[in-house]
């Protein structure tokens, strides 16, 4: 298991996290390309600044039943709660995600319903919102995701969407709502500061 500290998060002054050093890179401390990154240990971009946004908007998901899809370290789902969403279920398919995000909700004092899970039909069922942050990062994620969601924007479910310009973004669905320039770690991104865009699935 990754080391972790409970840290504060940068853009997020409301939430901390069980998060990996500073200095660490995704391929550090024996990662290597053949073994999944612990994408739980960070809080990416993309739902860093949905979360922001929840915090600077909470009218998007106050009272309503909210699901986070692709959670990580929860740390959307957390902002949801915080924004007095009305239930916050937050699905991972990565076990060690769900026990991060278990153990960031009670860091953060956050009821959350962490649920081991593929982006499917049957974790989204109840869902008023579905929020994903940074999920558009390979082209089979992307896909799941692309065809789970826009089906549930047609049925009328609110989707947004927080991402830094990953490579296989369905730009063509999607309608800007909120941007933020994020710091990030020049480890992981190569920059210190990505520009991320939170969007609206469009049908
Ligand atoms: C880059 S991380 C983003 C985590 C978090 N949303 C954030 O913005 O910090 C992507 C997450 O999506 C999860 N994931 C990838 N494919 C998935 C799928 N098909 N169903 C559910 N979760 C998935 C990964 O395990 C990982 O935790």
């Amino acid at each position: 298991m990754t080391a972790t500290r409970l840290t504060e998060v940068p853009l997020l002054p409301e939430i901390r996290l069980y998060q990996a050093a500073e200095q660490a890179g995704l391929f550090d401390s024996g990662y290597s390309s053949d073994r999944p990154p612990p994408f739980w240990a960070f809080a990416w971009p993309g739902g860093v600044a949905l979360a922001r946004h929840l915090l600077d908007r909470p009218e998007t998901v106050r009272g309503r039943r909210v699901v986070d899809l692709g959670s990580g370290s929860g740390v959307v789902a957390i902002a949801a709660f915080l924004a007095q969403a009305q239930g916050v279920r937050a699905v991972d398919a990565d076990p060690a995600a769900v026990t991060a995000i278990e153990r960031n909700a009670d860091a953060n004092g956050a009821q959350v319903e962490a649920v081991l899970g593929e982006a499917d039909p049957v974790r989204i069922a109840d869902a008023e919102v579905i929020l994903v942050g940074d999920a558009f990062y390979t082209a089979a994620v992307a896909a799941a995701m692309t065809k789970l969601l826009s089906a549930a924007a047609r049925r009328g479910v609110e989707v947004l969407v927080g991402d830094p310009g990953r490579g296989f973004l369905p730009r063509h669905l999607l309608g800007e709502v909120a941007r933020y320039d994020v710091p990030v770690r020049p480890a992981l991104e190569d920059t210190k500061v990505k520009p991320t865009t939170v969007w609206r699935f469009t049908v």
